[in-house]
């Protein structure tokens, strides 16, 4: 059962998007996949829960329990057989376990919870953005992390931070975590800023750099408006997408063996 962290320092990039692309892919796949929504803003909440949770992820962080996991675990409606879709919903009260002091008074909880879960075949952790204590906390948990980054001079230099944090979380924390790589998004073919900025992307991260790339398409935000998967939206911008999801979810699931 591979947990994957998707993660980048820099706001608004896709993480999100990719989680939720990614469990797409996973649920046409097949497969059964749990989200973890660790945003306190909630965005793959409100697009996955059927329903009101009993417990959320702040819960399961103030008591990291299986029991705790069991009663946050909450149905999606999305209708893409054959797999499925559960989550862990965020809630705001996790704002208050953000905070980081010292790597001395930081001790992960996430993963007593998740360490005798069984029944997915894949965990996704949508991560705030903050390299504070929650993105810690979910990497701790984790045996991959996907930082995700647009074509910006901002965002690579959070993902150079994010590739940071995740080396000091492995030393310290959790050997088994493994960069999976850089995704990526929102990348426009005809920018020749944007080609700049996937170049310089390869000169600091090398083969790290995922490929192919995601386009920018309208389709996502159509999907995320919908509430459904982009997998189930009939343009051809959302059957290009879901092609690349299925690649990159292919390549997590080979990184993760
Ligand atoms: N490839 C894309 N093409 C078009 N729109 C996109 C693409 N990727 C993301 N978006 C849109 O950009 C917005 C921000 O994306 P998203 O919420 O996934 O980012 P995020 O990194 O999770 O943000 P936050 O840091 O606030 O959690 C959303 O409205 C989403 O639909
Ligand atoms: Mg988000």
């Amino acid at each position: 059962m591979p947990i994957v962290s998707v993660l980048s320092l820099k706001g608004g990039v896709g993480k999100t998007s990719v989680v939720l692309g990614l469990a797409g892919a996973a649920t046409v796949k097949g497969l059964a996949t749990l989200v973890i929504d660790l945003d306190p803003q909630g965005n793959a909440t409100s697009i996955l829960a059927a329903h009101k949770p009993t417990a959320t992820a702040a819960d399961v962080l103030s008591h990291p329990t299986l029991a705790t996991l069991h009663e946050a675990l909450t149905p999606c409606a999305w209708e893409v057989a054959p797999g499925e879709v559960d989550v862990v919903p965020s809630s705001p009260d996790l704002i208050g376990y953000d905070a980081f002091r010292s790597d001395a008074a930081f001790h992960p909880r996430l993963v007593k919870a998740l360490s005798k879960l069984e029944g997915y075949d894949l965990v996704l952790i949508d991560c705030p953005p903050s390299l504070g204590a929650l993105t810690r906390d979910a990497l701790a948990a984790s045996d991959l992390a996907l930082i995700v980054s647009t074509p910006s001079y901002f965002s690579l230099q959070g993902a150079e931070r994010a590739a940071k944090e995740i080396e000091e979380i492995r030393k310290h924390h959790n050997p088994k975590l493994k960069l999976v790589g850089v995704l990526p998004n929102r990348v426009r073919s005809i920018a020749d800023e944007h080609d700049f900025r996937i170049k310089e992307l390869g000169e600091i991260f090398g083969r790290q750099v995922m490929r192919p790339s995601i386009p920018e398409r309208i389709a996502l935000q159509q999907a995320e408006g919908f509430g459904k998967p982009v997998q189930t939206v009939r343009t051809a911008g959302a059957r290009e997408v879901s092609v690349i999801f299925e690649k990159h979810l292919n390549h997590l699931l080979r990184a993760a063996r």
